[in-house]
């Protein structure tokens, strides 16, 4: 039995792939996708880390897999009916990253709030003159209005962080009601447009998906206050990256923190990265030692689980 993996994985995993008996190669660059078919089709397993795009083409041509183990929770790049019809099972690491990445948007809140790569970039710049009364001022986040897009594991994390933190009111809009962060964080069900109205902080926690593709766009900034601060550690096709700057700019909200982007990598010449009211990061959110080495962990077991021929311990197409 063997796996191929499409990018350096932490150690842990690969112990645990050798434990089982299970070979393994790790590509030793990006593989364009004729170049991956070609390659998988030596392998009984294939474990993506990296967000290969694994669509119909693809895994039309590697259906004898026994396993897709994703390095990651999101699977927008994943074709899953196809996988499924394919009878290909998928396995991702949900709710080992949900605290790294709630860290994530908790930092980019915070550094938003006091305009902090900008200040940073000022130093590097010889911009850093004397004290100044009003220049350059953030605002405060203490009671403020945390409203949460997508209250899962890691939406609930941030919730979390903020009432701990800011004994931030906590408000949030998901598909289905969150008794949990009800009873526990005070949290309270809104609509989409209360969301939008109420929010001093907007946090994204959402897949990625047909029903959620650029939801924020002009119209929801429109509907936004004046003084808020959109943060998306989720996916970039959430947020229309061309209205996000024209709301930022008009003032229409007062700023943003990103982890993802559309496309990434972003443009270093994008212009947000310039405005003093924004923050972004390459897409770092599950970036630790200890949430990549469960990540690796999670990710492995579901390989040895697929070649085994048993169920995945964590499934996407159940
Ligand atoms: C995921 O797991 O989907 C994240 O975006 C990777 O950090």
């Amino acid at each position: 039995m063997n796996v191929f993996i499409t990018k350096q994985i932490p150690q842990k995993g690969l112990d645990l792939l050798q434990e089982a008996g299970i070979s393994y190669t790790i590509a030793a660059k990006t593989l364009p996708q004729e170049e991956l078919i070609a390659q998988v089709q030596q392998y009984d397993a294939l474990l993506s880390a990296g967000f290969v795009k694994a669509d119909a083409v693809l895994l039309e041509a590697c259906r004898h897999l026994k396993v897709l183990s994703l390095f990651s929770v999101g699977y927008d790049n994943v074709d899953i009916a196809a996988a499924t019809r394919l009878g290909i099972p998928v396995g991702n690491t949900p709710g080992v990253l949900s605290r790294a990445t709630a860290d994530t948007a908790f930092l980019l809140m915070l550094a938003v709030s006091r305009k902090a790569f900008y200040n940073y970039h000022k130093i590097l710049d010889g911009k850093w003159q004397e004290f100044e009364p009003v220049a350059d001022l953030g605002v405060e986040l203490d009671g403020k209005v945390l409203g949460i897009f997508g209250l899962g594991k890691i939406g609930y994390e941030m919730a979390r962080k903020c009432r701990a933190a800011f004994d931030m009111q906590v408000i949030y809009h998901n598909r289905n009601r969150n008794e949990e962060a009800e009873k526990e964080l005070g949290a309270r069900y809104v609509s989409f447009e209360e969301l939008l109205a109420q929010s001093d902080v907007l946090s994204v926690h959402a897949n990625f998906s047909p029903q959620t593709k650029e939801l924020f766009d002009k119209a929801a900034f429109e509907k936004m206050k004046h003084n808020a601060i959109f943060v998306n550690t989720a996916r970039g096709g959430l947020h229309n990256e061309t209205d996000l700057k024209a709301a930022l700019e008009s003032n229409t909200i007062w700023g943003a923190g990103l982890d993802v982007t559309n496309p990434e990598p972003m443009d270093p010449a994008n212009p947000l990265l310039k405005m003093p009211n924004v923050c972004i990061l390459p897409h770092i959110g599950s970036a630790t030692v200890e949430t990549r080495d469960a990540m690796a962990v999670m990710a492995a077991k579901n390989v040895i689980a697929g070649l085994k021929g048993e169920r995945l311990p964590t499934i996407v197409n159940a």
